[in-house]
């Protein structure tokens, strides 16, 4: 078994810049077992994604994932492939079913209404006042729920990032009760209130006519809004940052031609899904490495996407990348459901910027969330002021 003494994914170093440590680890210590993790970390590329490929050898790690109902039975990953799959389509079918271009348009309109309440203020954090207030307003839509306070949804996802890291979190359970309570409110109050669109009405519907249980609706629910929020909330965050320290990138996504695969290439090179696990289902071998069954196995996505077997100038942000199959919205049967959604945020979030009477800057020392599963910043001090 080889080791890695050296691997502190919690450290400050780690936290700024996570991608020299990843690019050692690939060339020295491709796939070693961490005990601070609790994992078998897996860095590269071929590897990750031919683990996310094969859920007969590998399943979704229960440790990780956002279940609001405690009971087993009723978790998403408890059902059978076919169950799945038709969970999935009903999922697919409700995102292709909604007018994008309408949502578009009603993403930039929040998006102009947000910019024009902070335009003045010689400071405000962007996490708070633009990526948690546009998360929710596309969640809330998506979904067809009425939004809640932005605080509550920043607290829940913060508590969701601590889950996702597991083992490194260390534990908290009164922490962990909170949140389960407050997230299994806002989904209770969901599934009781009339809706007239978006897809907490489609799953409601279909679901006792599938003969799906209201926990795994729930848990499917807890799923999307996790998805959805967190990783629109950090995104936004880190692409705003990449475009105030790079101008010149800045400057290049005016072209709508560079804009779609500008965003791509940013979700390689600094994505905020930097990790997932899964635990695997019977002993196999990873590169001659032998996983004992029921061991989980740690996907550095974040390692992977940028692997130089891969991705030539893996260490580059090349925006008209081509082809460019990075892993940050996963790959196979449990790859991304709302990848759609969240390029359109990040597209509207780059023309409002363009469009704005000023550009964005820092006014003071951003700060990251301290967890390593989920990449982005608790706070980004910012102004539109000169
Ligand atoms: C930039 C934005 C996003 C990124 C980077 C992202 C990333 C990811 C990744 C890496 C996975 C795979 C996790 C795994 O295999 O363990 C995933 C799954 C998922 N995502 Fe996203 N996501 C984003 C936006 C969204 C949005 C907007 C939604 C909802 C509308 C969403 C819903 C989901 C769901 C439901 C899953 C689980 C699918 C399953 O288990 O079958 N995501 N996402």
């Amino acid at each position: 078994m080889s080791s890695a003494p050296d691997f502190d994914p919690l450290s400050p170093a780690m936290l700024e810049n996570p991608y020299p440590v990843y690019a050692e680890l690939q060339a020295k210590h491709p796939v070693f077992w961490d005990e601070k993790v609790g994992a078998w970390v897996v860095t590269r590329y071929d590897d990750c994604r031919e683990i996310l490929m094969d859920s007969e050898r590998f399943v979704r790690d229960p440790r990780r994932v956002s279940e609001v109902s405690t009971e087993s039975e009723e978790s998403v990953q408890a059902l059978d492939r076919k169950a799945v799959s038709e969970l999935r389509r009903l999922v697919t079918g409700s995102i292709h079913a909604q007018d994008l271009e309408q949502i578009g348009r009603s993403v930039r309109a929040s998006i102009d209404r947000i910019f024009e309440g902070v335009a003045s203020r010689p400071s405000f954090d962007w996490m708070i006042e633009v990526g948690a207030r546009l998360s929710g307003t596309i969640t809330a839509d998506f979904l067809g729920v009425t939004e809640p306070d932005p605080q509550v949804f920043k607290t829940i996802v913060e508590g969701m990032a601590r889950k996702f890291d597991a083992d490194l979190a260390g534990d908290d359970p009164e922490a962990e009760r909170r949140v389960r309570e407050a997230f299994g409110g806002l989904i209770d109050g969901w599934l009781g209130s009339p809706q007239t669109h978006g897809t907490v009405l489609t799953l409601k519907n279909r679901a006792e006519e599938m003969g799906v249980h209201v926990g795994v609706v729930k848990n499917l629910i807890g799923l999307l809004f996790i998805g959805s929020f967190g990783t629109i909330f950090a995104s936004s965050g880190s692409f705003a940052f990449m475009l105030m320290e790079r101008p010149d990138v800045f400057d290049q996504l005016r072209d709508p031609r560079l804009l779609g695969s500008g965003i791509e290439e940013f979700l390689r090179f600094d994505g905020p899904s930097q990790a997932t696990s899964r635990i695997a289902k019977r002993t196999t071998e990873v590169r001659g490495v032998t996983i004992k069954e029921g061991d989980p196995v740690f996907i550095v996505l974040g390692a992977a996407n940028r692997d130089p077997d891969q991705f030539p100038r893996p260490q580059e942000l090349v925006l008209d990348r081509a082809p460019n199959r990075h892993l940050s919205f996963g790959w196979g049967p449990h790859s991304c459901l709302g990848s759609l959604f969240g390029q359109l945020a990040l597209g509207e979030l780059a023309r409002a910027l363009h469009d704005a009477p000023a550009p964005l800057r820092l006014t003071g020392t951003p700060i990251r969330l301290p967890t390593t599963t989920v990449r982005s910043f608790a706070s980004l001090p910012v102004t539109f002021q000169a």
